[in-house]
């Protein structure tokens, strides 16, 4: 492998070739091994410290890159929005420089405001790797969903990948969107033409607002939750309507090749976007993708770790 790896930041998958992103899926590759060891931790990140700063709520990926910082061996602070200085009317700025004054090597960052990782970035020296910016980009959920995609069908480049669901609103379709087209797989996204508008075309990717016809035809179908937190006006009549023209109900996922992977980035609206049955069926991949998140965030703060001043 030629590739090395040049980023203090992980910011999304715009700016990453198709090389590296390779690079990360096969460093994962190494770290999902350490997973399978007795002793399941490694010294890459001894006396590194690692703050975990959501502003916006998280289950999966918060949790996952604690583990994956304390397999590495650094050591781990957890910020949330409501138990900080935020509160008190501190800037995102302040508070982060804070911090690195107590020698913080890497910050994750999840915000509700496109760009907040990108602004701390340009104003540290420590990494700053983005667990999620409004409706930006999510690039280690779209890693853990290429690794895992590559795990089960071996190459992503020929696959039809349908995305599903509240495009306008999802850091994942778009960080999924770069990261697919990259790596040549093809592209339709399927939803209300409310929630997946004709401009996204201009990203490479097909669009189609009827599900019945794409699911024959797809070897990956990623369900994605509506946003409600995002959205300010209804972009659809009710839950009903949605269910019925988009839901990936258990009469329609007879629809699909016996091979195609069911992913979902969670959290999951049980009986909206997808019914439990597929949810939890043979199709499904849901909770291997929360598994390999662990190794993809292992990678990217090993890589992005070693860089920091
Ligand atoms: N997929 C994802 O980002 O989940 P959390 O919001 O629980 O982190």
């Amino acid at each position: 492998m030629t590739t090395r790896w040049t980023r203090k930041d992980l910011l999304g998958l715009r700016e990453l070739s198709a090389d590296e992103i390779n690079f990360i899926l096969d460093t994962a590759d190494a770290f999902k091994q350490v997973g399978t060891r007795e002793i399941k931790k490694v010294p890459s990140l001894r006396g590194k410290t690692l703050v975990n700063f959501f502003v916006e709520p998280s289950t999966r990926t918060r949790t996952s890159f604690e583990l994956a910082a304390l397999r590495l061996s650094a050591d781990v602070i957890n910020i949330s929005a409501t138990t900080s200085s935020l509160t008190k009317g501190e800037t995102l700025k302040d508070t982060a420089r804070n911090l690195e004054a107590l020698h913080a090597d890497i910050f994750v960052l999840r915000h509700g405001s496109a760009g907040a990782p990108q602004f701390l970035a340009n104003r540290l020296k420590a990494s700053v790797i983005n667990a999620g910016d409004g409706a930006h980009e999510h690039p280690t959920q779209a890693l853990l969903d290429l690794y895992t995609i590559r795990e089960k069908r071996r190459q992503i480049a020929g696959l039809h990948v349908a995305i599903v669901g509240d495009i306008l609103f999802s850091r994942v379709a778009r960080s999924n969107i770069f990261g697919l087209l990259k790596l040549g797989a093809r592209v339709t996204l399927v939803g209300p033409s409310t929630l997946v508008p004709r401009e996204f075309e201009k990203l490479g990717v097909e669009i189609s607002h009827k599900i019945d016809e794409v699911l024959p035809k797809a070897d990956v179908v990623n369900l994605l939750r509506i946003q409600h937190e995002r959205q300010r006006r209804e972009y659809f009549p009710g839950i009903g309507e949605y269910i019925r023209f988009f839901g990936l109900t258990k009469e329609r996922a007879k629809l699909l090749k016996a091979d195609c992977l069911i992913m979902h980035p969670g959290p999951i609206n049980r009986g909206v976007e997808i019914d439990s049955e597929v949810a939890d069926g043979l199709h499904s991949v849901i909770l291997n993708q929360v598994t390999n998140g662990l190794a993809v965030r292992m990678a990217v703060l090993y890589l992005c770790g070693g860089i920091s001043a």
